[in-house]
């Protein structure tokens, strides 16, 4: 292997040492809500009748054989009314700091931002969410035009437990409590989940709950070390 040239020398090596040291002591731009974000969360979408799978992945930006690992279905044409599609995607940081993911969605017509949340997206976002990421008028939204739908998401908490780092988004309906959420998403602890959303009314039927789930191969997966990237970048500095 050909050691490439060192262009500034010893110097060059200790300045960028000196600067990866000083950067590892700044804090995060975003530190307190958004460090990341996790390259995995679930979307929870209720099936209505008439759903297929081929049909629900494109809402999310992808098809529907990427649905299917995180799904046990005998057959991606015949999904349960009333059940729940797992859909996989990256949840990463907003400008705002907070996490979530923004998918792009082609309005049709009769579509508004109160449809487009409940009916297309089941409640996986809200109409307030929709009109704060979208310049149309909520009255005046043309058909065919890609629209940004923000979908929240989470990656897990140190402060609750580091053994969950993977959750999927789950709109509450009217009729659900914490104990029959815990109960579909075969999670034992309605406790845990009380603590990871501590500002949802379980009763209300509506708002979106995080909860820990299990990966495609039946793995609680636990939550990343965030300190490992920037430690392990300065050991790859100072030992090349
Ligand atoms: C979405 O929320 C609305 C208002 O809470 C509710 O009426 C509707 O049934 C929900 N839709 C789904 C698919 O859960
Ligand atoms: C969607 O979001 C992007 C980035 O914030 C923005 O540039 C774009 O105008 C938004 N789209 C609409 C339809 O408002
Ligand atoms: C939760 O929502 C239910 C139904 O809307 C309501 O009756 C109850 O008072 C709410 N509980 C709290 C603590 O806000």
């Amino acid at each position: 292997m050909v050691r490439p040239r060192e262009p500034a020398g010893r110097g060059g090596l200790c300045f960028a040492l000196a600067a990866a040291v000083f950067a590892s002591l700044l804090p995060l731009p975003c530190e307190s809500a958004c460090r990341e974000g996790c390259d995995l969360a679930l979307a929870s979408y209720y099936v209505s009748e008439d759903d297929v799978v081929s049909t629900i992945a494109p809402l999310f930006g992808i098809g529907y054989k990427d649905v299917l690992p995180y799904n046990s279905l005998t057959s991606p044409d015949f999904i349960l009314t009333g059940s729940r599609l797992s859909i996989p995607f990256r949840c990463g940081c907003n400008d705002d700091g907070s996490l979530g993911h923004t998918f792009a969605y082609t309005t049709r017509s009769g579509d508004t931002y109160v449809n487009i949340a409940r009916s297309r997206y089941r409640n996986l976002t809200t109409a307030d969410a929709l009109r704060r990421a979208n310049s149309y008028p909520a009255v005046l939204i043309p058909i065919g035009v890609p629209i940004n739908i923000t979908v929240a998401c989470f990656c897990g908490d140190e402060g609750i437990s580091s053994d969950y780092g993977l959750f999927v988004m789950y709109p509450i309906r009217p009729g659900d409590t914490a104990e029959t959420v815990a109960a579909a998403v075969g999670f034992s602890s309605s406790t845990l989940l009380q603590e990871y959303n501590p500002g949802i009314n379980f009763t209300s039927g509506q708002g979106i709950m995080f909860v820990p789930t299990r990966d495609p191969q039946g793995r609680y997966r636990p939550l990343k070390a965030r300190s490992s990237k920037r430690g392990a970048l300065i050991l790859f500095i100072y030992f090349s």
